[in-house]
């Protein structure tokens, strides 16, 4: 039997809608409206589709999205500054600094100057440090999305063996924290990794996040084990495909993510929750 989509499409809009419902308490509470602060720099088109995106959810959930669209040559000074008074700024619930910046910007140390506590993204160390300890505070927003559609399964995940396939900062590194939460047997695989078919192969849980396209073959998918593919890649034609091969995995898997219309929509939806989680913590 051909593997059960998890529809990134439907789940992403019943956590926006669900996150509206709450926007909309608060203010009927008196509070303002979160407020979420997205800075661009430069003009990289993927970056632009991906932050129009971020703005489009921002309004469907409640929240207000402030825009700081600057240009490519703002020096690492100028955004610094900004990122102080965003930090300072009582109006400002959260603060997502669009990655990649240009090259002449240290990305790291603008990440680790953002206020943990409106650390949307969950990138700053203090956050992956909590996540590492158990105690999560803001968590990364793909990984958090993934562990959404795993729960939207109805499997159990603990004491299942999960891969996962790539050891970024973004996706890989706290993905295996959010799977060691969930108390699955966690195994990271990267660009060094030895037979990776076999550590597929015995995965109950695969999440693929390397940036390859079909990457990951269908037959290395294990008989009913889930599949999450966290890849975004354009091909030559000017397909949307993910880093698994998804026609011949969907004839192994137990349910799978489709691309598009998978994890890409939950992290702009894991988004909005994280926004409302930190406005909340800023004013209970
Ligand atoms: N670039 C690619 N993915 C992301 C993300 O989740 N957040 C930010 N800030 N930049 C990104």
């Amino acid at each position: 039997m051909p593997a059960q989509i998890l529809d990134g499409k439907v789940i992403s809009q019943e956590i926006i809608q669900q996150v509206r419902a709450q926007v909309d308490a608060r203010v009927a509470g008196g509070k303002r409206a979160p407020a979420l602060a997205v800075v661009l720099v430069g003009s990289d088109p993927a970056s632009q589709v991906y932050v129009g995106n971020k703005k489009r959810q921002c309004a469907n959930a409640g929240i207000t999205s402030i825009a700081h669209d600057l240009p490519a040559d703002t020096t690492e000074a100028d955004l610094i500054a900004l990122v102080q008074q965003l930090n300072a700024d009582d109006a400002v619930d959260g603060i997502l600094v669009q990655l990649p910046l240009p090259g002449h910007i240290n990305a790291e140390k603008i990440i680790e100057l953002i206020d943990p506590n409106k650390d949307v993204d969950g990138f700053h160390p203090y956050n992956i440090g909590r996540l590492a300890l158990k105690m999560p505070l803001l968590r990364p927003c793909t990984p958090r999305g993934v562990m959404t559609l795993l729960e939207k399964t109805g499997i159990d995940l603990v004491g299942k063996d999960a891969v996962v396939v790539g050891a970024s900062n973004i996706v890989g590194r706290p993905q295996a924290l959010e799977l060691l939460l969930a108390r699955a047997t966690v195994t990271v695989c990267h660009s060094k990794t030895r037979d990776l078919a076999e550590k597929v192969r015995n995965a109950d849980v695969v999440v693929a996040g390397v940036g390859i396209p079909n990457f990951v073959k269908g037959e290395w998918i294990k008989p009913g084990a889930i599949v999450i593919d966290v890849g975004i890649n354009r091909l030559d034609n000017g397909k949307l495909c993910g880093d698994v091969e998804f026609e011949a995995a969907s004839q192994n898997a137990a349910w799978i993510t489709p691309v598009p219309g998978g994890v890409g929509l939950m992290t702009v939806a894991t988004l909005m929750q994280n926004t409302f989680d930190a406005a909340v913590k800023l004013n209970p």
